[in-house]
């Protein structure tokens, strides 16, 4: 018989900036049920990946003086190595720049448009000729461009709508219809009233910008990110390919993982679109809460409040990070993210009760029996509740994780270890120790801790993948005993098992000088941060020469640092770059003779204001051209709070080597 399917996803995130540990915070709970269900026998497809076209995107790679797919294919790199990092275990990882998927947007375009669901018509609204954006009133800020703060004008644009308005009914039925189809149920509310108010039609095309999925009907516009961007979750399947045998086994979608900012386009834009093709709709739209900082705002991008992942699982390991997150916040419901309570967590979870148990336990089965516990052991009712908690917990687990419930699940299985500790105080194995007619006693409380924890290693997998094949390889267990069936079952670890006592899992940390360190590294929400995050805004026009590190890790050694060629240049002319209003072709002498290098500085200076100036160049940096203009090096530039600044060195002649 064929296994039931289950397919899970999260959303396709933009790269229009570095991953941060919101991004981690879907990505890790859709990893932890894609496991569970693995484990439970499903057929699991589990789909991420990365939303790539619109403006924003543009316009970064302009600053940057890149092409966009190459500044997409740097920061798509930098996600999928943070997904590798946490062990991500995404069957698929979707890009809405793959060729299967613009083919299958352009294919679900052309269907609606032949069916009557999309028509031409007229985009109004308030036009920045500098950003080439339009905004609605309400985005403005006072009146003027809420990215440039210029003046806008109201100005009208060609463009194909969908035909939204007339799925009102059809979606409210749906919610009354399927009340499971909008999770958590606070959320429902707010799009019934949306509803109710009126849907009017959908503007799914733009003239104003390139760089999206053409219309192959009508090459003057590109397709309009959100029906870009939902399509993911059926072309990633195969659909709009010859081979939609994919498609066939996993859709509809079992739920769909969304932060609460984008239900609203998940349950009823992407229902519509779905109506409007015939096409079954997903079973559920799980919204859930933010990560916010310490101060109660929402952690993202253009705050520049963001907590970067890699420093934290370098510190304190992937699975440390990956249990704060499911285990901290209930998954519908915003909360809080600090340094403190994650440090709290790591000791007393994980190192005093999960580790602490671990070692206990291995300690004990190799001082008091050599590492195999007897056979003979004697059981008293004091047993009884252990054995009792620890049948049944994997039933306690799947409850909470059909509801995705991150924190009860975890919150369950640590019952169960307070328990197993307590149980050592109960039992006090070092006084039975010393009596050598209670040593029936004694291996019969080793037995019972073992099982507990070869039960908790079961379950805990989904949400530690790291940790738990270490628990497991000191408890001596593998193959069936720490199968899913077995994670029901009492008296499972076979007899003559070797038991050793393995590293400490989680060391414990001084709270007070960590928390001290990790606020320097950290930061501190109260500090109002630059707009952008520091990676991005560095003018770098050789971005896609940094792909092989990824912010946050790269502790460089001394050779490392050997291979960069720095050399002082007087800048002897500097002129914009005509197809590049944020690029600045710069005209050096190096010591040795002319070069040209463009930089991404134009925002920042004035071209006299760098001529005759003696400027810092990475001089053996691959070549590449630029908007047309061929750049042999980069020159460097610090991020500061007023803007970029080119480091000058005016007193040093130039041609001189910097080590
Ligand atoms: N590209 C769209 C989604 C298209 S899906 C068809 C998008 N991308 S995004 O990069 O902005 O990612 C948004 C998602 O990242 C949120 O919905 C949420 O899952 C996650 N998070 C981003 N910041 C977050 C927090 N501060 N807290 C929790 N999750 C966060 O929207």
């Amino acid at each position: 018989m064929d296994k039931k399917t289950f397919y899970i996803t999260t959303p396709i995130y933009y790269p229009s900036g570095n991953p941060h540990i919101g991004h981690s915070y879907c990505t890790v709970a859709s990893d932890a049920i894609a496991r569970y269900k693995r484990m439970q026998g499903y057929d699991v497809m589990f789909l991420t990946g990365t939303d790539e076209h619109g403006l924003k995107i543009e316009q970064k790679a302009e600053a940057q003086g890149i092409s966009p797919k190459e500044y997409v294919d740097h920061v798509v790199s930098i996600f999928q190595n943070l997904w590798k990092l946490l062990n991500i275990s995404n069957d698929r990882f979707i890009r809405t720049t793959d060729d299967y998927h613009v083919k299958g947007v352009q294919k679900i375009f052309k269907e609606l448009y032949d069916r009557g669901e999309i028509y031409k018509g007229k985009y109004e609204g308030w036009y920045c000729t500098d950003c080439e954006a339009f905004w609605t009133e309400t985005q403005l800020k006072d009146g003027k461009c809420p990215d440039c703060g210029r003046e806008v004008k109201w100005a009208e644009e060609e463009a194909y709508f969908f035909r939204l308005s007339k799925y009102g009914d059809r979606i409210l039925k749906l919610y009354e219809e399927h009340p499971e189809f909008i999770q958590p149920e606070s959320r429902k509310n707010e799009m019934i009233n949306f509803i109710k108010q009126g849907l009017g039609d959908l503007c799914v095309s733009r003239t104003s910008f390139t760089w999206g999925v053409p219309v192959d009907f009508d090459h003057k516009h590109v397709v309009y990110v959100w029906v870009d961007a939902l399509p993911n979750y059926i072309t990633a399947l195969g659909y709009g390919s010859d081979d939609l045998s994919d498609y066939n086994k996993y859709w509809p979608a079992d739920v769909h993982f969304v932060g609460k900012e984008i239900v609203r386009f998940h349950t009823i834009i992407w229902p519509a679109i779905l109506m409007a093709l015939d096409l079954p709709l997903p079973k559920q739209v799980y919204g859930h809460g933010w990560l916010l900082f310490g101060d109660g705002t929402k952690m993202s991008k253009s705050k520049g409040n963001v907590v970067d992942p890699y420093i934290l699982c370098e510190r304190y390991g992937v699975d440390a990070i990956r249990y704060f997150l499911l285990r901290e916040i209930p998954f519908g419901s915003d909360g809080l993210f600090t340094n403190e309570a994650l440090i709290a967590r790591i000791n007393s979870d994980l190192a005093n009760d999960l580790g602490n148990l671990l070692s206990r336990t291995t300690a004990m089965v190799q001082k008091y029996f050599g590492g195999v516990i007897p056979a003979e052991r004697e059981v008293e009712p004091l047993d009884n509740e252990l054995i009792e908690m620890a049948s049944t917990l994997r039933d306690r687990c799947d409850a909470a994780i059909d509801k995705y419930q991150f924190s009860n699940a975890l919150a369950e299985i640590w019952k169960l270890i307070a328990r197993s500790n307590k149980y050592i105080d109960e039992t006090m194995p070092w006084a039975l120790g010393k009596d050598e007619t209670k040593k029936a006693r004694l291996a019969a409380v080793m037995y019972n801790l073992c099982e507990s924890l070869r039960i908790v290693s079961i379950l805990l997998a989904p949400f530690m993948p790291q940790t738990t094949p270490r628990i497991q390889e000191q408890l001596g267990v593998s193959g069936d005993a720490v199968s899913y069936e077995s994670a029901g079952k009492w008296g499972v670890l076979p007899e003559g098992t070797e038991i050793r006592k393995g590293d400490t899992l989680f060391p414990r940390i001084d709270v007070n000088k960590e928390i001290e360190e990790l606020n320097k590294l950290i930061p501190n929400p109260m500090e109002k941060k630059k707009e952008e995050p520091k990676a991005e805004a560095a003018p770098k026009a050789e971005a896609t020469e940094k792909k092989e590190a990824p912010e946050g890790v790269a502790m460089i050694g001394i050779e490392d640092f050997a291979k960069v060629e720095l050399r002082v240049a007087e800048v002897l002319a500097c002129e914009p770059v005509k197809r590049a209003k944020k690029l600045l072709k710069l005209t050096l002498n190096d010591g040795e003779g002319e070069r040209t290098v463009a930089s991404g500085i134009a925002q920042w200076y004035k071209p006299e204001e760098l001529t005759g100036h003696h400027i810092v160049l990475v001089a053996n940096l691959k070549p590449a051209k630029l908007c047309g203009v061929e750049s042999q090096g980069m020159i460097l530039a610090a991020d500061t709070p007023d803007g970029v600044k080119v480091l000058f060195v005016d007193e040093i002649p130039a041609g001189s080597p910097i080590h």
